[in-house]
């Protein structure tokens, strides 16, 4: 198991990490007041709401409510896990990181996404070594990458490995080194069948799949033999670390010449990013195992704009083509295509021609979409009207996808040219396509677009609706309140024994821990248990509570919700103090009613929990269910609901 950063180290990057330098990497800020103000790199938005609060070092945008420290940020642009956000902003800030090696509780702690994580770059260490210290690595899959032209340097870059021809060389070793099995089967590098345990790539090539910082998330493992009856690649199967519909293939080897050439060569496969690189050409990936997905092209955005599809010119890469174009388009983004002669992809034309040569080609062929829908289909239409109509409706259905009016009505002038018809014309097909869609969505085009030029306005402070179930979203309320107002008193008036009113005040979060204590109730969310028991120790221990000390968990997910709850538009404007004098009066008035409401609310929700658990226990009754214990229960859970009913009615009327 890996060493863990230790506490200190930790406290020291939150303590030098200033939130608009850490920011201001990606970002480009400008002050306003207090705060710096800038575009979300979260949501596409043209009007920045996305601000940045050194004082307070935090971060919220109030377009899509993304809100988070230093670390939280780092983590969210980046794609991080904590640890590696943490060594990031080390990196950035030179301070020296310390480890420990973690205890016996943090090791169990260690969530089974680190774990999965270590077992794969296991694996992929394992199927490297095997590639190049086995006699069967040498003779089969490292003659076979020098066949396809790969170098040393080429496999050793891309971590390119070998699984033996054995049904569990991995996974006995991977057991001997302690890995439990459970881990092995989530990773699906090892599968089971009648409790006989096996590796899942055998006899094949494998081709890691890194994350934006290196780490491996899964591998594609390529057969070597022509079988028909055998799937050509195997891939890893979707696990907490890998979703393929999110991931790149070669993200992480092209980003920077992404950047640096502003455009991205989209390609179908690991070898054709493999040989393009190895010609020098460093801005390609491939999108592996699926078609192109929406989430995929916004991973690119990150980058550039510009993606230029390299696709066989065969039928299915001009079927791929078409469908990659109109998505990207959907997206706001350039598309340019360059298709491959017959019987070429980019991997074989990369290695029969010098790489000086793959470069002029690509960027000769390189065509803008419409041009490349034209020259394919007016091959075939030549001058029969019907046909050239097809295509006149082909081209407004790619048009039609850009969500920008001006990059439209641009297209709309150059196929008007490439087509000699008039622009009216297929501006006409284009509204109708258009309509259409929008009537398929249910709404209307026209107006919905100009919305969209108006940024949404700030959100209230009102807290948000958190996904998720009904009692999960009351203990949020309960939590933010518990943040909010910890401790301002609520006044309750008591009897004594002689029935004479006396008054007693509670500051809320005695009161709430108090009544949690005593109806012996644990909330649901993890992250809300974290919050409470902290409350309940600091009480304990007479220290004091502070925003500071929620803002900058070390638990992300801490923070995170914390900064989420407690940034409103109030809070991180000018004159804090002030404004959130006023903002917390207005919830202050009723402030007593609110707690009581939220409290009675979500006692409610948990009861009728119980409930619904115990009522289907009746319903499909185990051996040991005592049917009259558990509708004594039933009745007794039922009356505790009326009488939370019948309070929270009277709290709402009041
Ligand atoms: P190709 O068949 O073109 O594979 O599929 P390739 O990588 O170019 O392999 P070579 O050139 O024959 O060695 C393109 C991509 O489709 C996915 C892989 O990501 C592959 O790289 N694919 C293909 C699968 O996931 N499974 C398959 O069975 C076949
Ligand atoms: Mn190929």
């Amino acid at each position: 198991m890996p060493y863990v950063i230790k506490p200190e180290t930790i406290d020291v990057i939150f303590e030098t990490a200033r939130i608009e330098e850490v920011v201001g990497d990606f970002i480009n800020l400008k002050r306003r007041g207090v705060n710096m103000l800038g575009l979300c790199p979260f949501h596409n938005e043209k009007t920045p709401s996305f601000t940045v609060s050194p004082a307070k070092g935090i971060y919220k945008c109030f377009g899509c409510g993304k809100g988070g420290n230093s670390v939280n940020f780092i983590m969210e642009h980046e794609h991080f896990t904590y640890p590696e956000a943490l060594r990031y902003l080390a990196n950035k800030y030179s301070i020296e990181i310390e480890e420990e090696k973690p205890s016996a509780e943090q090791q169990e702690a260690m969530d089974e996404k680190e774990s999965l994580f270590n077992l794969t770059a296991f694996a992929q260490k394992h199927f490297e070594e095997t590639l190049h210290n086995t006699e069967e690595g040498k003779a089969v899959g490292l003659s076979y990458f020098k066949e396809r032209d790969f170098t040393t340097e080429t496999i050793k870059k891309f971590g390119l490995g070998y699984s033996l021809n054995a049904w569990d060389d991995f996974t006995s070793k991977a057991l001997k080194h302690g890995y439990k099995k459970e881990l092995l089967e989530k990773s699906s590098l090892v599968r089971t069948k009648d409790h006989q345990t096996y590796d899942a790539f055998r006899n094949r090539v494998t081709f890691p799949i890194h994350n934006l910082s290196g780490r491996v998330l899964g591998f594609g493992a390529r057969i070597l033999t022509q079988d028909k009856k055998k799937p050509k690649y195997i891939n890893t199967a979707e696990s907490d670390i890998y979703h393929k519909s999110k991931v790149l293939y070669g993200l992480f080897f092209a980003k920077s010449a992404i950047v640096r050439e502003d455009n991205c060569y989209l390609t179908e496969g690991y070898t054709d990013v493999i040989s393009l690189h190895q010609a020098g050409i460093e801005n390609v990936i491939a999108s592996s195992g699926t078609s192109l997905t929406v989430d995929q092209i916004k991973l690119i955005r990150r980058y550039t704009q510009n993606i230029t599809l390299l696709f066989d010119g065969d039928a299915a890469g001009i079927k791929a083509a078409f469908r990659g174009i109109d998505m990207i388009l959907e997206e706001g983004m350039n598309v340019r295509i360059v298709l491959f002669p017959e019987g070429e992809d980019p991997d074989s034309y990369a290695r029969n021609y010098r790489p000086a040569e793959v470069k002029e080609f690509v960027e000769q062929h390189a065509a803008d979409f419409i041009s490349f829908k034209t020259n394919l289909l007016l091959q075939e239409t030549q001058n029969d009207p019907i046909k050239k109509a097809a295509l006149i409706k082909e081209i407004a259905t790619s048009i039609s996808q850009v969500p920008e009016p001006i990059a439209r009505s641009l297209y709309v002038q150059k196929s008007s040219d490439l087509l000699q018809i008039e622009e009216k014309l297929l501006l006409a097909e284009i509204n109708k396509q258009r309509r259409a869609r929008a009537k398929g969505k249910g709404g209307d085009p026209g107006p919905q677009e100009e919305a969209e030029w108006i940024s949404a306005p700030p959100e209230t402070d009102t807290p948000q609706t958190p996904a998720g179930s009904n009692i999960e979203a009351r203990e949020r309320e309960l939590i933010r309140i518990l943040l909010t107002y910890y401790k301002r008193e609520l006044l309750f008036v008591e009897e004594d024994e002689n029935g004479k009113a006396y008054e007693v005040s509670w500051p809320v979060v005695d009161y709430l821990l108090e009544d949690f204590k005593d109806d012996d109730i644990t909330m649901e969310n993890p992250v809300h248990r974290i919050i409470l028991e902290e409350m309940a120790r600091a009480i304990e221990s007479k220290t004091p509570l502070s925003e500071q000390h929620f803002f900058h968990h070390p638990d992300p997910q801490v923070s995170k919700l914390c900064i989420d709850l407690l940034s409103s538009p109030y809070v991180l404007s000018d004159k804090w103090e002030e404004k959130h004098g006023i903002f917390v009066k207005l919830e202050d008035n009723d402030l007593q009613k609110l707690v009581l409401e939220v409290l009675y609310a979500y006692k409610l929700e948990k009861v009728k929990k119980i409930i619904d658990v115990l009522e289907e226990k009746i319903k499909t009754p185990g051996e040991e269910t005592d049917i009259i214990q558990v509708m004594t229960e039933i009745r007794s859970q039922k009356s505790t609901r009326e009488r939370l009913a019948g309070a929270l009615s009277r709290i709402v009327l009041q």
